[in-house]
């Protein structure tokens, strides 16, 4: 179960982007489980299919809807049917983004812009329309994944550049949307948060064990961290947190090996559960079934 209070997101609607897979499926989980209904927006139909039989195969908390975050005619759509379907958006966490590696010298423009408007330019359109439609009047909190590009980010410029910027767009939204009730903060996870489509993103067998030994913990962080993360700042446990940008690294952007050896240890061990769907858990508390 979650460490967070069950119910704690009773009543409220968030909306996810790439919410389908890796660290959104884990917030997205996490979510459903406090009792929020959740959108997850994905460009791809596929993954959102799966992810609806997967979560909520009855279709009574989570909705799916096609997006490019890229397009602002389908960022205005995956808003408003988000009202029109759910009634309120009082979350939204900006997880959608993507990036391919490669040297700088390599990049094409088309490359470089492609993943400046995918990670920028896309969560700028997502908080914008947000903003526009539902939290100017209602206020509401944003969350924006972004990633650990604070010392640079070498073979991955494109996405350190686009994610430092998101990281200074929302202080400013932070300042500027504060009189009409809106928080808006950063989670960095380190490249060391595991999941297969992470994985498979880097293209390089051994980054995650390389990754792994250079963290204080000595262990990679699980999606279910980032997510925890997430459903914190999103709570009223951090309604005077606005601004902000949250690393979730295991202390790995602090260390460094050359410095400082810390041996092998298993004694910061992850923090993990299991998702059941809604009706799972139902089945499970019935008497009858108990039995
Ligand atoms: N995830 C990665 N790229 C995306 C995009 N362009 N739109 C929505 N989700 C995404």
């Amino acid at each position: 179960m979650s460490v967070f209070r069950p119910g704690l997101f009773k009543g409220k609607v968030a909306l996810v982007t790439g919410g389908a897979t890796g660290i959104g499926r884990a917030i997205t989980e996490e979510l459903l489980s406090l009792g929020c209904k959740v959108m997850i927006a994905s460009r791809k139909e596929d993954r959102l299919r799966e992810a609806q039989k997967e979560m909520d195969p009855k279709g009574d908390v989570l909705l799916t809807k096609v997006c490019n975050i890229r397009k602002e005619d389908q960022v205005k759509n995956l808003i408003s049917s988000t009202i029109k379907e759910l009634g309120r958006i009082d979350y939204l966490v900006n997880n959608g983004g993507g990036q391919f590696p490669s040297p700088v010298s390599n990049m094409s423009l088309k490359g470089w812009n492609a993943v400046i408007e995918t990670n920028l330019t896309g969560t700028f359109l997502m908080c914008r329309e947000t903003y526009e439609q539902w939290m100017s009047d209602h206020g509401g909190v944003i969350v924006n994944i972004i990633a650990d590009m604070f010392r640079g980010f070498p073979m991955m410029a494109h996405t350190g550049a686009a994610r430092s910027a998101v990281d200074n767009l929302t202080k400013s939204l932070a300042v500027e949307w504060a009189q009409n009730g809106v928080r808006i903060n950063s989670v960095a996870p380190g490249s060391s948060i595991y999941s297969p489509t992470a994985a498979r993103n880097y293209n390089e067998d051994n980054i995650f064990e390389r990754a792994r030994a250079g963290i204080p913990t000595k262990r990679l962080g699980t999606t279910q961290e980032i997510a925890s993360a997430v459903c914190f700042l999103l709570s009223p446990g951090a309604a005077f947190i606005s601004g902000e940008t949250l690393k979730v690294d295991g202390g790995g952007s602090l260390y460094s090996p050359l410095m400082w050896q810390i041996s092998e240890h298993k004694n910061l061990p992850a923090y993990q559960w299991t998702y059941k769907s809604p009706d799972e858990e139902q089945e499970n508390d019935s008497p009858t079934k108990a039995k």
